[in-house]
């Protein structure tokens, strides 16, 4: 007989990443097809050859604010407003005990991350799902969030870009929201935000109930090393710290997130390379099949007529591997999302798809 667990904890669904196939290349999880700035690998390796990158000891305050310093530059907002944390899963984890109680609700837009939804649950509260219109590119009105609000509404995620779907949101829309909903705390997520045109960060400024989060995980390469932040009001950043569990980011991860800032050239390489393999995807799919405009480092593809899963498994057998996006809820079964890889892996991948229609 084994002991009984919550019955939210029950309920929930394992987090499915993409799918990673020993051989076969990788266009599943949205990484860097260049990995991390060989400035990172020099600064791990040569601070620990020297003795400055203990592993035996917790990470030092001073460590963290070296790289809260960093952000706050890269950013360009007050070092206050930053808080740091294992990627922003491991923020968000932080977010959802702040402010989710049992019985509360979330507001959800789907498709999307599926980790909200799992964060939510678990935290025995009800996610309210609001779906977003294919017709529409998945464009979000203002007006559909602020209906879904109610008494119970504490919280709501707007991934921008959002993931599958590629779009980002207007500034004019997340104002409109805060000021109609002040009690709303409205978290965007900000983790594809380098490929895009535009940041919402500036929005934090002008409201109480406005943050962003970002990571290190996609245009720095360094999702292995689990490393996130969120730009967020003062009056929260105090919370948060209470509530984080301590250390949360390693000593590796602190020495590497301060080198990935310090070069950018390698940044503007990775971001100059998505954007060329992105509007090569889309030129190169578009008259085979319907594909979304993106604003992130992957496309989404709508197969039908066929399904999904089996242009996943088709194209599995072509030694690649893609999303197939049945698993995020709301999304239907003719949908796959394809991540920019390098030009060899862009046209490998186009190649299959076109071969596959035949
Ligand atoms: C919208 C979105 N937010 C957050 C994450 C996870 O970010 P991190 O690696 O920093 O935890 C992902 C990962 O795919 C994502 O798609």
């Amino acid at each position: 007989m084994r002991v009984s667990v919550r019955s939210s904890v029950e309920e929930i669904e394992e987090y499915k990443p993409g799918k990673l196939v020993k051989g076969a290349i990788k266009l599943s999880s949205n990484e860097n097809p260049l990995g991390a700035s060989p400035e990172v690998v020099r600064a791990i390796v040569g601070q620990l050859e020297a003795g400055g990158l203990e592993l035996g000891v917790y990470p030092w305050e001073k460590n963290e604010e070296a790289l809260k310093d960093e952000i706050a530059r890269y950013v360009g907002v007050d070092v206050k407003n930053i808080v740091i944390g294992a990627g922003i899963d491991g923020v968000l984890d932080t977010l959802v005990k702040i402010f989710v109680d049992k019985g509360d609700e979330v507001i959800i837009p789907i498709p999307t991350f599926s980790l909200y939804e799992s964060l939510v649950k678990i935290a025995d509260a009800t996610p309210v799902y609001l779906s977003r219109n294919p017709a529409a590119n998945y464009d979000l009105p203002a007006v559909d969030m602020i209906s879904t609000c109610n008494d119970k509404t504490r919280m709501i995620f707007l991934a921008s870009p959002n993931n599958p779907t590629g779009n980002g949101i207007t500034g004019d829309n997340v104002r409109t929201l805060a000021e109609s909903v002040p009690k709303l705390m409205i978290a965007i997520d900000e983790a594809y935000v380098e490929f895009a045109e535009k940041s919402l960060v500036k929005v934090v400024n002008e409201y109480e109930n406005v943050l962003v989060l970002r990571t290190f995980s996609k245009a720095f390469g360094l999702a292995g090393l689990r490393v996130g932040y969120a730009v967020l009001p003062g009056w929260l950043a105090s919370i948060y710290k209470k509530v984080s569990l301590p250390f949360t980011v390693n000593n590796v991860a602190l020495t590497a997130a301060v080198a990935a800032l310090k070069d950018k050239e390698h940044l503007r390489k990775s971001i100059g390379l998505v954007k060329e393999g992105r509007q090569y995807l889309i030129e190169n799919l578009q008259g085979v099949f319907k594909v979304y405009p993106s604003e992130a480092n992957f496309v989404l593809v709508d197969v039908s007529p066929k399904k999904s899963y089996a242009v996943f498994d088709a194209l599995l057998k072509n030694g690649i591997t893609v999303r197939d996006c049945s698993s995020f809820r709301g999304a239907g079964d003719s949908l796959i999302r394809i991540s920019v890889g390098t030009q060899d892996q862009n046209e490998t991948v186009v190649a299959a798809l076109k071969h596959f229609t035949l």
